[in-house]
């Protein structure tokens, strides 16, 4: 049986993401800030996680590790949207040049960035050989496709998260770091979730970031 980890599985496309893989006989770790959201089945183990909080992220690669189990995929799918606080001031200090806290950025850069990486290192170990990496990122983090002004926080995450994930895949490539096979960041295009919101149908984008150990 293989074996799966994905971030922020309790809605929206990690929970999507989840259902696939249970119903295709895959072992589920499963994370999310409240587990009781969490499905319930025999093959998903529900786990913590918070990625504001580095001690929550510490806690969370030691109840893996300890499980022993090979991880054959690990999705980094949970991610953050300041406008999703509900608070209009906080979200333009993360939108417009006007006013702009690089504190709100930072803390969009935390989840969507750099605490991804910080778990990629924490599991480096128990990936599997023909294991793949893939980090959930958007449109908004191309440099060459971005068209909308502004949006600091979000649009910048997702580019630092791309270029995190190039700078891993030729790491992967150049040494043995861990028998991680290749890892990918994929935009998944625009969907109706929390993040996505209801309003715009306008298809998938269909781009999608690349990078392999070959
Ligand atoms: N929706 C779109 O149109 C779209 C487009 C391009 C890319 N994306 C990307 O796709 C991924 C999934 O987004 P979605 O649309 O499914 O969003 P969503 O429905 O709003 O779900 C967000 C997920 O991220 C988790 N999360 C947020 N803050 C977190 C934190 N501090 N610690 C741990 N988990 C946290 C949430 O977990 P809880 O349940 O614990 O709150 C939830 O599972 C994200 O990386 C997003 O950037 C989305």
């Amino acid at each position: 049986m293989k074996t799966v980890l994905v971030t922020g599985a309790a809605r929206g496309l990690g929970k999507s993401i989840a259902e696939v893989f249970l119903k295709n006989n895959w072992k589920l770790i499963a994370s999310a800030r409240d587990i009781s959201k969490l499905d319930t089945h025999k093959n998903l183990i529900p786990l913590e996680l918070d990625l504001t909080s580095e001690d929550s992220l510490k806690q969370f690669i030691e109840e893996v590790k300890k499980l022993n189990l090979e991880i054959d995929l690990l999705i980094n799918n949970a991610g953050y949207n300041a406008k999703d606080i509900g608070d209009n001031d906080y979200f333009q200090s993360t939108f417009r040049i006007e006013p702009f806290s690089a504190k709100a950025v930072d803390q969009t850069l935390w989840v969507n960035a750099l605490m991804p990486m910080q778990l990629i290192s924490g599991l480096l170990k128990v990936l599997s050989p023909e294991s793949v990496v893939l980090n959930i990122s958007s449109w908004l983090g191309s440099i060459t496709e971005k068209k909308a002004a502004g949006h600091y926080a979000y649009s910048g995450s997702k580019a630092l998260l791309n270029m995190f994930t190039r700078g891993f895949a030729l790491e992967l490539e150049k040494s043995d770091i861990s028998k991680c096979q290749s890892t990918v960041a994929l935009n998944p295009g625009w969907m109706r979730t929390d993040m996505g919101g209801g309003g715009r149908v306008k298809g998938p984008m269909k781009r999608c970031f690349l990078q392999k150990k070959f």
